[in-house]
């Protein structure tokens, strides 16, 4: 048997998260700036075969190695809860495209933008993360459209330069709540409600139809000009971050 504790992806990158507990969100962010190569070294091993001829498949490097090492942080750290020394096999996507990890009872979630990359665990819940880059909001009065009506109201009650930042806020706890459910672009982003303010924790007003009533949503603190929300169906769970 393998003993959790310490795991290196390679001798530059020793990660150590606290252990993931009962009613806990764990989650793992990675900044690949000025390291992506070493990275893509170090992700290599702890990648499954099919992650590897995917990311062979991507035109733009960066978008490769986001996608390797979004899969070997989540293989690693599971791998260290399960107390194995590493994972065999292909995650399951679910009919959505989620990938998981079927009768482990850990639940998980990956996100990457720019050089962020993040990963959200849980036990036995449902859990979403999504980073986003500034670089990623074009015209948030346009993009709004597709929000909910009193999220739209108010970022069209913005300045642009302030709407930008609410838009960033709203986007990443949307996606972060849609990412938890698992279900892409099939649920309407109008059909929940979301704070745009300054908010943390707590952000979500209305929750998706169908869905858990209580959820435990937090934005993480992140790399300037990031973004990160973290969404779980489910009250009262505590969220750690390492980073
Ligand atoms: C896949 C999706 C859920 C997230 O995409 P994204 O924000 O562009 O990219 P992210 O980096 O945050 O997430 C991608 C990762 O999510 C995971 N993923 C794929 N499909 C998923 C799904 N249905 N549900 C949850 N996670 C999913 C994968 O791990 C994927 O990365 P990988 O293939 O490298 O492992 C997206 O296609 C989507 O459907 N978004 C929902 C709504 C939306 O467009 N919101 C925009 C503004 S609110």
């Amino acid at each position: 048997m393998h003993t959790p504790g310490p795991f290196f992806f390679a001798p530059l990158f020793a990660i150590d998260p606290p252990p993931l507990g009962d009613a806990h969100v764990a989650c793992v962010g990675i900044d690949l700036k000025g390291h992506v190569d070493a990275w893509r070294q170090a992700a290599l091993p702890w990648a499954s075969a099919g992650e590897q001829e995917r990311a062979a498949r991507f035109h733009r490097h960066l978008d490769a190695v986001r996608h390797l090492v979004g899969r070997a942080l989540a293989r690693a750290l599971l791998a260290r809860e399960l107390g194995v020394a590493r994972l065999s096999g292909e995650f399951v996507g679910n009919p959505w495209g989620k990938p998981g990890l079927p009768d482990c009872g850990i639940e998980f979630s990956i996100s990457h933008s720019g050089d962020a990359v993040w990963v959200a665990l849980c036990r036995g819940v449902a859990v979403g993360i999504d980073v986003e880059s500034r670089d990623a909001v074009a015209d948030p009065h346009a993009l709004a459209e597709v929000f909910h009506p009193s999220e739209r109201a108010a970022l069209l009650a913005l300045p642009a330069a302030e709407a930008q930042d609410a838009f960033l806020r709203c986007w990443t706890r949307k996606e972060a709540v849609v990412k938890a459910l698992g279900e892409g672009l099939s649920r309407p982003l109008a059909s929940f409600c979301v704070e745009t303010g300054e908010v943390e924790r707590n952000w979500l007003v209305e929750a998706p139809r169908g869905a858990a009533a209580s959820w435990t949503v937090a934005d993480l603190p992140a790399a300037a000009g990031y973004r990160v929300s973290v969404a779980a169906p489910a009250p009262g769970l505590t969220i750690t971050w390492h980073y």
